[in-house]
């Protein structure tokens, strides 16, 4: 291509192709592309880069920070190829391994067969090199032989010991004394639906092993840090006494420091490994995190080579799976619900039934595309299924047992909330109600939203209220919430004087809250809590914000064309001058405060467990206060553990902390050290 303006045209569209396969991958974990077509796409883009410079632009997804990008980092070789493991749903399958390696190890004359059982991590696998004691190199999996080289992002890790104790880097092999341990990246459920509340709902992530994946690939490592991921240790290598068995190792790993899961056994024959499949097929869905299934491996090491491995996997190990858990029921209905920024969500009301530990009436439906691809009609007998911490979905439906009364799915013609007429947009999945400024479910979303916890918290304004607010009118955007008066509240349902008085409390105290937390309680599209902090940032007022062109913004860490383009529009409402309004007659922050006082150093160097619930703090706010003066946040317990923090009705952590002689402190003494 010589034609500059054919370049400036081809350029344009790639940037458009690769956000969208970017947005499917990461967020609707949907993707359309594998993974080599989509570096094609890049390498296209990156060419023509190559041959017309003028035309690259601070926001292209080849440039594109916190991105998504994987050859922005360097690639490393593996010292040896990191293996994935089989994978088997079958009991049968797994006996048959357990007989296979036995046969090995009687030829070998070995008539004991110890199996060390693990719960397998759903996460993101990756390998750490210590050299002399020291983390020199944390990479990915890649393809098996070259990884990508993330070892800042996994240094932000609070469970992977940056240097392991000289005492017991003794033992540990070579000249250079190298030592690889392999382990997954996880992120715990609470910790995943902390950081989904904090993004914009166009944005959110499927589930927290896409939501790992997708942190670990950022270039921003404090991001990375405040994401609060997990590491759990599950293999060792380098040790100078080569036949120290796996189960060993692994209480080697924890004396490291490492997280080593806490529910792994030894198994001295095949019944225990089957109890131990059992035990773990209900009790997993009451794991902080998400597990899909269990990990079988000989413990005696030596045999380990013997057996060797197949291209793609050793034979001294192997992975039963739990099937995912379903269950069959009737879809009684479909409703659509309409998103604060207007989106129409079909969303399926089925007979409640019971599914992995809970009732489920409802799941959602995502799009039209989904419905014509399930060909699902009204009273249709649907199969759901719930796999990890997943929302319950409908994956098929039973055709043969279909009623004579099934009705078909209609998309809807008008609004379910203001009877507007619905549009499509060209090349998008779903409807859109237009009446962005009257449509009371919009203004309801808008609302709550502002309100909701990372926004400006204010807990006492929930979606009945709302609702009510929205219907008499009393609200028509989240300014109008402070001028309400307490003769208005104390009319609606349910609300008497102390409840009114209550929510003009916490209405006044929100005004107490920053810059930033406003930026994100506006709702503009794709601007989550870490955007929102980069923009206060970059603008550090409302009216320095509203002025900046898209050029000026695309050049904001973190915020590319799509999030430049969306905040532009966003600040060209006609609705917005009234808006910005009220909030400025109400007295909301709308400029970044002085830079605080000099935070203390009061936790330097401690590593600080939080265990139970916090009356003054959220437990994100809690961790970065300890971040932000010099502590480290971990996950668990070991006698390393510098303090715990005792909340309300506290884990069994509190006991473990007690047990080690760890010191525990109440929340107020933990205020008082801040
Ligand atoms: S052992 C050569 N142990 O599951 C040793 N893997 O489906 C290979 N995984 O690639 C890994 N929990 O990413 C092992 N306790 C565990 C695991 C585990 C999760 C992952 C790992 C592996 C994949 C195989």
């Amino acid at each position: 291509m010589t034609d500059i303006t054919d370049a400036k045209k081809a350029i344009a569209q790639l940037r458009q192709e690769i956000e969208r396969h970017n947005h499917l991958y990461y967020v609707e974990a949907r993707p359309e592309l594998s993974d080599f077509d989509f570096d094609r796409l890049l390498e296209q883009l990156l060419s023509l880069e190559r041959q017309f410079p003028e035309l690259v632009t601070p926001d292209s997804p080849s440039q594109r920070v916190g991105g998504t990008i994987t050859r922005e980092f360097p690639s490393v070789l593996h010292r040896e190829p990191m293996l994935s493991l089989s994978n088997t749903y079958s009991l049968l399958e797994v006996e048959e391994f357990y007989n296979r390696v036995r046969k090995l190890l009687l030829l070998e004359g070995v008539a004991e067969q110890k199996m060390v059982a693990e719960l397998k991590f759903d996460g993101v696998a990756v390998s750490l090199l210590f050299r002399d004691g020291l983390l020199v190199r944390g990479a990915t999996r890649g393809d098996g032989r070259q990884g990508d080289d993330i070892t800042a992002n996994l240094k932000t890790i609070a469970t992977i010991p940056l240097r392991l104790e000289d005492r017991l880097v003794g033992d540990l092999q070579g000249e250079e004394r190298e030592v690889e341990v392999r382990g997954e990246v996880f992120m715990r459920k609470d910790d995943f639906e902390c950081l989904n509340e904090s993004r914009p709902e166009e944005d959110r992530f499927a589930n927290p092993r896409n939501a790992t994946a997708g942190t670990l690939k950022l270039q921003d490592s404090a991001e990375v840090a405040r994401r609060r991921m997990c590491f759990v240790a599950y293999y060792l290598k380098g040790l100078k006494d080569e036949s120290i068995a796996h189960f060993s190792r692994l209480e080697l790993l924890s004396q490291f420091g490492f997280y080593t899961g806490d529910h792994y056994r030894l198994c001295h024959e095949v019944q225990d490994i089957n109890a131990f499949i059992e035990a773990w097929a209900a009790k997993r869905w009451q794991l902080p995190y998400e597990t899909d299934g269990v990990v079988l491996k000989l413990n005696d090491v030596r045999f380990w080579e013997k057996l060797g491995a197949t291209a793609k996997s050793p034979r001294w190990a192997i992975a039963y799976k739990y099937p995912a858990q379903q269950a069959r029921t009737v879809l009684n209905n479909v409703l659509f619900q309409v998103g604060r920024l207007g989106t129409i969500t079909p969303v399926a009301e089925l007979e409640p039934v019971l599914l992995a530990g809970s009732t489920v009436s409802r799941s959602t439906l995502h799009n039209f595309d989904e419905i014509e691809r399930l060909g699902v009609m009204i009273h249709d007998r649907v199969i759901i299924e719930k796999s990890g911490e997943v929302i319950p979905k409908v994956v098929r439906i039973i055709p043969e047992e279909r009623p004579a009364d099934a009705k078909p799915v209609l998309p809807p013609m008008h609004c379910p909330s203001c009877q507007s007429l619905l549009v499509r947009p060209e090349n998008e999945v779903s409807y859109y109600c237009p009446n962005e400024e009257e449509c009371p479910a919009q203004i309801k979303g808008r609302v709550l939203h502002f309100a909701s916890r990372n926004a400006m918290d204010i807990q006492t304004l929930g979606d009945a209220l709302v609702e009510q607010l929205v219907a008499r009118k009393l609200v028509k955007d989240p300014g109008d919430l402070y001028f309400l008066k307490e003769p208005q509240l104390e009319k609606l349902e349910r609300m008497g004087q102390k409840s009114a008085l209550n929510i003009l409390r916490a209405l006044a105290n929100s005004r107490e809250k920053s810059y930033e937390q406003l930026l994100y309680a506006l709702g503009i599209r794709h601007v989550g809590r870490a955007t929102a902090r980069e923009l206060s940032q970059a603008c550090p007022s409302i009216d320095v914000l509203q002025q900046a062109s898209e050029e000026q913004l695309a050049t904001v860490p973190d915020i590319g064309p799509v999030v430049a383009r969306s905040i532009i529009d966003y600040f060209a409402k006609p609705s917005w001058p009234q808006l910005l309004e009220k909030l400025r007659t109400a007295g909301l922050p709308l400029c970044a405060s002085e830079p605080r006082e000099q935070v203390n150093s009061n936790f330097e160097g401690l590593s600080v467990l939080f265990t139970g619930g916090l009356d003054r703090y959220d437990r994100q706010r809690a961790s970065e206060l300890v971040l932000e003066r010099g502590g480290r946040v971990v996950g668990s317990v070991s006698k390393k553990t510098g303090m715990v923090v005792a909340g309300l009705d506290p884990g069994s952590k509190l006991q473990k902390a007690l047990k080690l002689g760890v010191r525990v402190v109440s929340e107020d003494e933990f205020e008082a050290m801040l």
